[in-house]
């Protein structure tokens, strides 16, 4: 079998973070192939978006005309300061947000041409999200909120959690599974929150600020299990940050300022 490009750093970090045999996750390729993509392709592509805020009188406009294209096998960073329009714009790339105005194709469909439903069934399937404040349910255990998102594509609730045990081990926390986020520091939390992201194997991984409520050494952690995602050929990261300890992960730079991409485009 040919191995992936990056298969022994992965390994390498899997084993250094647990040496489950969950560890295997990381070196399989994604299940969902690359049909009807052709090699190189952008994975996103974002044209003339912008994003108004508001009504008269309170508008904000928060991007004012953004192109931007996202190659996969690589992590992105998207850096600039607070209020620039980065949790905006990466909200639209993963569907969450309509754009104003602009098109956006991710892996090779234009999201304005699916119905709520489609684009439902497109985000479960392809796109992972990693928030800030990590957003577990504070009712679920760790390998509960992790199973969430096999739960909702259909999966029986023991198999998911079987699955989600699994991912668990994968970011270094077999022994963690059955406690609740209240009992996790902010680092277990937001390795959670990384495994309940990458559960469906998505191939496009989008991250807001994952390390900025973390100590160095857990946003360390943090990034190479991030960064592993990465290298994996036909998938996707982008990292929004303004955290410097993380640009040193990145594989390409992109600089927001005031609603506009200031540097590192297109
Ligand atoms: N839901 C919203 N309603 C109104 N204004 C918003 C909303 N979300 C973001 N904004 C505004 O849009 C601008 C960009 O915000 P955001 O995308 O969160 O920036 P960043 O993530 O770079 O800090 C800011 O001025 C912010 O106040
Ligand atoms: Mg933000």
């Amino acid at each position: 079998m040919i191995q992936p490009k990056g298969t022994h750093r992965m390994i390498a970090t899997a084993a250094r973070l647990n040496s489950s045999p969950a560890a295997h996750f990381l070196t399989r390729p994604s299940p969902h192939g690359e049909e009807g993509r052709v090699r190189g392709q952008a994975a996103v592509s974002c044209k003339g978006v912008t994003k108004e805020f508001g009504a008269n009188g309170t508008r904000t406009l928060a991007l004012r005309g953004v192109d931007l294209e996202v190659s996969d096998g690589q992590l992105t960073l998207l850096v600039g300061p607070s209020g620039c329009g980065k949790t905006s714009l990466i909200s639209i790339v993963a569907g969450l947000l309509n754009p104003t105005q602009g098109s956006v194709v991710v892996l090779g469909t234009d999201l304005s041409k699916l119905s709520g439903r489609q684009l439902v069934e497109f985000r479960a399937k392809n796109i992972g999200f990693v928030f800030q404040q990590y957003n577990l349910l504070p009712a679920l255990s760790a390998a509960e909120n992790a199973a969430v998102p096999l739960i909702i594509t259909g999966w029986s609730r023991a198999r998911a959690i079987a699955r989600a045990r699994e991912m668990l081990a994968t970011v270094g926390l077999s022994h963690w599974a059955d406690k609740f986020p209240s009992q996790l520091s902010g680092g277990e939390q937001q390795r959670v929150a990384i495994a309940r992201a990458l559960i469906n194997e998505p191939r496009l991984l989008v991250c807001d600020e994952p390390t900025s409520a973390l100590d160095a050494k857990s946003g360390q952690t943090v990034m190479e299990l991030i960064k592993e995602v990465a290298v994996q050929p036909g998938r996707a990261v982008i990292v929004v940050t303004h955290d410097s300890r993380v640009y040193g992960f990145g594989d390409r730079m992109v600089e927001m300022s005031d609603g506009r991409i200031s540097a590192g485009g297109n």
